[in-house]
């Protein structure tokens, strides 16, 4: 309740400000001793019957974090006290990134949706690598890689995630392509098999294997992204983050002056969920439950992580919802899926 008045106050005021205060808050707290503790008690969940084995790869449950929130990853200790198995970070560019002048996140009250042209906004790899190396949480890392938008070529743009991925690779569990829409170098599906080729290719001189995800847009014209299901699937990419935000402004409640005023930008929160739903399920049915999935977009509440299960994602990730919702979101849905999970496993067999 009072997390629900004081959110509403922050984001009337500035979505971004408020964003910014919670981080300062989780930095001012990582010290203080019992924190950590006092969170995860908190808002915390654990249970045996919620971990499942992803990419090879043991998660303590099914739910993780959007990428965007922690561009930097500077706080993949704090994020992990409430709950969430993996962490997505960044995106992270090989040099830093101030992203679009503010205002550029805007918020759709009544429509439990945000609009952001927030663009790419991080201090860079190395800084973030620094970061990385001070992280001691339980949580999955997964790096979401992309490219400065100073790189223009596709030579350019190939290097740029060269550089990320191999630097990030020792210090991340997972990497996760994110390839950037505005790019006009070539069609979507061919700039990420062109990238992709790339980073499979340099993944075979490591010891340690480590999945390669790519993640999809449900902007993507259909034909386009099952070209890409095709290559993934054929190359050995290990899995898809369905989906990101979207450009359409469809069935919004928000007045349409309002919504022209903003202007351009990703819509994300509730309005999403149906197509992202849609998305995972053609995911799962083309590709016969052979690439897993990480459902995102829209998802607000424990039923719609659990409808996201049920379509045959693996795992399901938010961001949107815990902004509005709170961090009490993860727990909710952990106790949620414990529940339904029975009724899941026997749906499965
Ligand atoms: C402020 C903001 C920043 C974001 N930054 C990134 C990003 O850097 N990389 C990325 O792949 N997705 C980014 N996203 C998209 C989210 O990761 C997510 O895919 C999208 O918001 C849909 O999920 P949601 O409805 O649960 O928020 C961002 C979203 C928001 C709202």
């Amino acid at each position: 309740m009072i997390f629900r008045l004081v959110r509403y106050i922050f984001m009337k005021l500035s979505p971004e400000v408020a964003h910014r205060q919670t981080l300062l808050v989780l930095k001012a707290i990582r010290g203080l001793p019992f924190a950590g503790k006092l969170v995860k008690l908190i808002f915390g969940y654990k249970s045996k019957t919620l971990k499942t084995t992803v990419f090879g790869l043991e998660f303590d449950n099914p739910v993780g974090l959007a990428a965007g929130l922690d561009p930097n990853a500077e706080l993949c200790d704090e994020l992990s006290w409430f709950g969430f198995s993996f962490l997505d970070v960044g995106a992270i560019t090989p040099l830093p990134e101030e992203g679009n002048p503010k205002p550029r996140i805007f918020p759709l009250i009544q429509d439990k949706a945000l609009v952001n042209r927030i663009g790419l906004r991080n201090k860079g790899v190395s800084a973030a690598i620094e970061n990385l190396k001070k992280s001691r949480g339980k949580a999955i890392i997964s790096a979401n890689i992309a490219h400065n938008l100073k790189s223009k070529t596709l030579e350019a743009i190939k290097e740029d995630y060269y550089r990320t991925f191999s630097m990030l690779y020792d210090f991340v569990d997972i990497l996760t392509v994110n390839i950037s829409f505005d790019s006009d170098v070539q069609k979507t599906s061919e700039l990420a098999e062109s990238i992709l080729d790339m980073l499979l290719d340099l993944r075979i001189c490591y010891d340690t294997y480590k999945p390669i995800l790519i993640k999809v847009s449900p902007d993507m014209p259909r034909e386009d992204l099952d070209k890409l299901l095709k290559y993934c699937m054929l190359s050995g990419v290990d899995g898809v983050v369905a989906g990101n935000a979207t450009q359409s402004r469809d069935s919004l409640q928000t007045s349409k002056e309002r919504i022209n005023k903003i202007g351009k930008g990703f819509l994300s929160g509730a309005p999403l969920f149906r197509k992202n739903l849609a998305l995972v399920r053609h995911i799962v049915e083309y590709t016969r439950d052979r690439l897993p999935v990480i459902a995102c977009g829209g998802i607000m509440s424990p039923e719609q992580a659990q409808e996201m299960l049920d379509a045959g994602a693996a795992l399901v990730e938010m961001l949107t919802g815990i902004i509005y919702e709170g961090p009490g979101l993860v727990k909710k849905t952990l106790k949620h899926l414990e529940k339904v999970k029975p009724s899941m496993d026997n749906q499965n067999s």
